[in-house]
């Protein structure tokens, strides 16, 4: 394992030495490179400086210039417009870097220096409740986080913190308790149940309950009741309400794995697995005062939280009737991540909507202890999923959809596409490729987004062939791989001392930029920024294709350097899209 320097890096310390040398009054000052069109990169940071030093930036600049060694990565250096620097690196140090990527089994992507333990909440969803589309990003965002951060050597904890716990279960359990067989399976016993009659059955049920709670006094009570028993442990009501987790856990595990996810039943501790802390939790709180009694309820006040009257709206730690809701699970998960997990990062991947939540949540954290300088709390919280008539998305009937219809709609859709397209694919090879590609979609129309934004749910886009889509990234890592395995003898050789065409350099220097943009993506936990610099890679990858004929160009040399330059762009592409959690067929 070794990690390369990209060629932004080592101009970037080239120029800052010839800062240093020419200009020793301007310390470390920082040369501020950028990528540019006009040459590989422009530097801009003279301006600045001469405007501090009262210098004159074009004479700065050419001093600078004067003071930088010759050596063989920098091919030219202009001095242009009011002492901006335009920086062209030579073909072969292009080359060479990627060479040395190309060595490296992480394509030479440095690990993060100072990685921690972050603990990354996600796919998170309720028992005994239908996965909707709300869901879906929860679950996508973090599943890209978690393979992100690993990538840079953090250590992650995954928690899926389903809500498994509240009063609804008092109503669910006397319910099967009066109607014992509502949870048995047709398959009969041992059989495996489908996830689809997993989620059936707890459909019926949970209306049926509902209904009956809703009509019957009597039952109300039973139920009320019953709510007592499962808090204060009573055995026969707590295996009840195992039944209702474990059925749900076959429901959610199929949605998963139709989502091509891995998610390990240890990292599944729902809101219950934080019960025992929930007392502790409340009298820390209060015996410190971040807490006060207010109305019989346990309180936290903000002094910019307000409600519509101008009164405060407190987080509630613990109801007057004695009762503990979502916030104190949340604190006493805080607690248990800290003290336990050895967090030094939380993330929670949850809708925006929850924002004031969290906002609540780590301050009373923060007031506590539990939170401070060796630990954060970041809530990447995403928008709605929208229809395409821009309103929250919804079936015709106005329901929510159900996560499940959506994703077969989509493997659907794209089956038909691989089908159009394939052209020595068998039957089986269709249904494959046509899941890999409609889950794909779906991930990447969610991911490409900045997670803030609400994004509109459009199946006809998602699957094009053109345009920012799974679609054409998967389309182009294809044809790479076929040119490879008809470059017959011919193998992906690096020729530094081959002369590149303008696309084979903006593919190349593009290429190189793999580690800064996970580095980035990592910081600011934003798989879009990957997203984006993936789509850039196919974009310069066809353009280099149309440009260059690679099995027939002129010289055996050339031959192998394109294949090359294939072989590195396949893996930056199958690697990048891995870590969002989209697979890349070989053939399409
Ligand atoms: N189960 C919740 C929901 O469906 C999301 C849980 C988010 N995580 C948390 N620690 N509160 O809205």
């Amino acid at each position: 394992m070794a990690s390369v320097p990209s060629l932004a890096s080592t101009v970037q310390q080239r120029l800052a030495e010839g800062l240093s040398a020419a200009l020793p009054e301007a310390g470390s000052a920082d040369p501020l490179l950028r990528r540019s069109d006009r040459a590989d990169f422009q530097a801009n940071g003279i301006l600045a400086l001469a405007k501090q030093l009262k210098g004159n930036p074009r004479e700065l600049a050419t001093k600078v210039v004067e003071a930088i060694p010759a050596n063989d990565v920098l091919k030219e250096i202009e001095v242009s417009g009011p002492g901006f620097l335009n920086i062209t690196v030579s073909d072969a140090a292009i080359v060479e870097t990627l060479a040395a990527r190309a060595a490296d089994a992480r394509l030479g992507v440095p690990l993060n220096g100072s990685a921690g333990t972050t603990v990354i909440d996600y796919a998170q969803p309720n028992v005994a409740k239908e996965m909707h589309v709300g869901h879906l990003r929860s679950a996508v965002i973090g599943a890209a986080m978690v393979e992100i951060l690993e990538f840079t050597g953090e250590t992650v904890v995954r928690r899926h913190h389903i809500g498994d716990w509240g009063t609804q279960f008092g109503m669910l359990i006397q319910y099967l308790i009066e109607h014992p067989h509502e949870l048995d399976h047709t398959s009969g016993d041992g059989a495996e149940v489908s996830g689809e009659e997993a989620m059936s059955n707890l459909n019926r049920l949970y209306k049926a309950s509902r209904a009956l709670f809703d009509s019957d006094e009597e039952f109300k009570t039973r139920a009320r009741a019953r709510v007592v028993d499962l808090q204060a442990g009573d055995e026969e009501t707590l295996a009840l309400w195992q039944r209702f987790v474990d059925e749900s856990k076959i429901y959610f595990y199929s949605v998963f794995d139709k989502l091509d996810m891995d998610i390990r039943d240890p990292d599944v501790v729902g809101e219950s697995g934080y019960n025992d802390m929930l007392q502790e939790t409340c009298r820390l709180l209060e015996e410190s005062g971040v807490a006060v009694r207010s109305e019989g309820a346990l309180c936290v006040f903000f002094d910019d939280v307000k409600g519509p009257d101008g009164n405060p709206v407190p987080l509630i730690v613990q109801k007057s009737d004695g009762g503990f809701g979502y916030a104190a699970t949340d604190l006493s998960a805080i607690r248990d991540r800290v003290r336990n997990l050895k967090a030094t990062s939380l993330l929670y991947v949850v809708d925006a909507r929850q924002s004031l939540h969290f906002k609540m949540v780590f301050e009373t954290a923060r007031r506590a202890g539990w939170l401070n300088d060796e630990v954060k709390a970041v809530q990447l919280a995403f928008g709605t999923v929208l229809g395409k008539d821009g309103k929250p998305f919804k079936t015709r009937e106005g329901e929510t959809v159900r996560l499940v219809d959506l994703l077969d709609e989509a493997i659907d859709r794209a089956s038909a596409v691989v089908r159009e397209k394939a052209q020595d694919l068998t039957e089986e090879e269709i249904t494959e490729r046509g899941a890999q590609v409609g889950i794909g979609a779906v991930k990447y129309a969610d991911l490409s987004t900045s997670a803030a934004r609400d994004y509109k749910f459009d199946l006809d886009q998602m699957v094009s062939l053109n345009g920012d889509t799974s679609v054409y990234l998967q389309y182009a890592y294809a044809r790479i791989q076929s040119i490879l395995r008809k470059a017959g003898d011919a193998k992906p050789v690096a020729h530094p001392e081959l002369e590149l065409a303008p696309s084979e350099r903006a593919l190349g220097l593009h290429l190189d930029g793999f580690g800064e943009v996970i580095a980035e993506t990592a910081a600011e936990y934003a798989p879009h920024k990957l997203a984006a610099y993936l789509y850039q890679v196919a974009s310069l990858y066809t353009t280099f294709y149309s440009e260059c004929p690679v099995l027939k160009a002129d010289t055996p040399e050339q031959v192998e350097n394109r294949l090359f330059l294939c072989d590195v762009t396949a893996r930056t592409l199958h690697r990048g899209m891995a870590l969002l959690g989209i697979r890349t067929p070989e053939r399409l």
